[in-house]
C-alpha cells in the first residue's frame, strides 16, 4: 500500500493541536516537513521550533525536504539530523556536491534521500542514486503549495518506477490531487506527499472521509 504523507506547510498553523489530531485520527502514515532556507527557494516552510512541536503533538514518524542551498547545508543540516527525522531529502540542485551531505545523513543511521526538481532529468540524478535509500520527484517548483502539477515530469516518474532492482523508494511530492494520487499509486509509487492539492486541509472536508475515499480508490 502506498504511504500518504501530509504535507504540513498546508495545514493551519492557528490550530496546529486539532490538524495534527485530525490528521493521526484519519490515518495518515508519516508527516512530510519543508523546510527552506529563503535562498535555494524564494520562501520559508517550517522551522526547526515548529518541528519540534510537531514531535510533542503526535508520535508518527516524519521525513524532512530540505530545500535548502549548499551554503546553507552547514547550519541546517546537523539540527535536521537531531529532529528525529526518518529520512532527509537533499536537493540535487543545491549547487555542490550532494554526496558529502547525503553521507552525513547514512552516517547518523538515517535513510539519505535525494530530491530531483521538475528540470532535473533522471539520468542527470542517476550518480547519487547509488548513496540513496529514496528518490523524491518533485511535480511542481519547490518553494510553493497548492500548484498545478507539470506533465512534463510524468514520464520521469513512469521511468523511476520502471527502474529495474531499483532499491530505494520513490516519492512523489507537489501537485497531488485526488485523480493523481490514484494514478499514482496505480503505478506503484512508493509514497505520495498531499498538500494543498489534496483536500486533506481543506476545512470544508473531513480528512478521515477523504483518506477513506482515497484508499477505496486506490484499491478499487
Ligand atoms: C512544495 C512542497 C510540498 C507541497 C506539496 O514545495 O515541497 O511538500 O506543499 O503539496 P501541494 O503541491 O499539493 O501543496
Ligand atoms: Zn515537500
Amino acid at each position: 500500500m502506498v504511504s500518504l504523507e501530509p504535507s504540513l506547510l498546508c495545514a493551519d498553523f492557528s490550530q496546529l493541536g486539532a490538524e495534527i489530531s485530525r490528521l493521526d485520527a484519519a490515518g495518515v502514515s508519516s508527516y512530510h516537513i519543508d523546510i527552506m532556507d529563503g535562498v535555494f527557494v524564494p520562501n520559508f516552510g517550517l522551522s526547526l521550533l515548529d518541528v519540534a512541536v510537531v514531535k510533542r503533538l503526535s508520535t508518527k514518524p516524519f521525513d524532512a525536504h530540505l530545500m535548502v542551498a549548499a551554503a546553507n547545508l552547514p547550519y541546517y543540516l546537523p539540527k535536521v539530523l537531531d529532529s528525529g527525522a526518518n529520512t532527509i531529502y537533499i536537493h540535487a540542485e543545491i549547487g555542490s556536491d550532494v554526496r558529502p551531505f547525503l553521507q552525513s545523513i547514512k552516517a547518523r543511521g538515517l535513510k539519505a534521500g535525494l530530491a530531483i526538481n521538475p528540470e532535473t532529468s533522471l539520468e542527470a540524478a542517476m550518480p547519487l542514486l547509488s548513496a540513496v535509500d529514496s528518490l523524491l520527484i518533485m511535480r511542481v517548483n519547490p518553494g510553493r503549495a497548492g500548484q498545478k502539477p507539470l506533465a512534463e515530469v510524468e514520464p520521469k516518474i513512469k521511468a523511476a518506477l520502471a527502474m529495474p532492482e531499483r532499491h530505494f523508494s520513490v516519492k512523489i511530492d507537489g501537485g497531488v490531487d485526488f485523480e493523481g494520487a490514484v494514478a499514482l499509486a496505480k503505478q506503484h509509487a512508493d509514497a505520495l506527499v498531499l498538500g494543498g492539492s489534496s483536500n486533506l486541509f481543506n476545512p470544508q472536508c473531513d480528512a478521515k472521509i477523504v483518506m477513506q475515499q482515497l484508499i477505496s480508490a486506490i484499491n478499487r
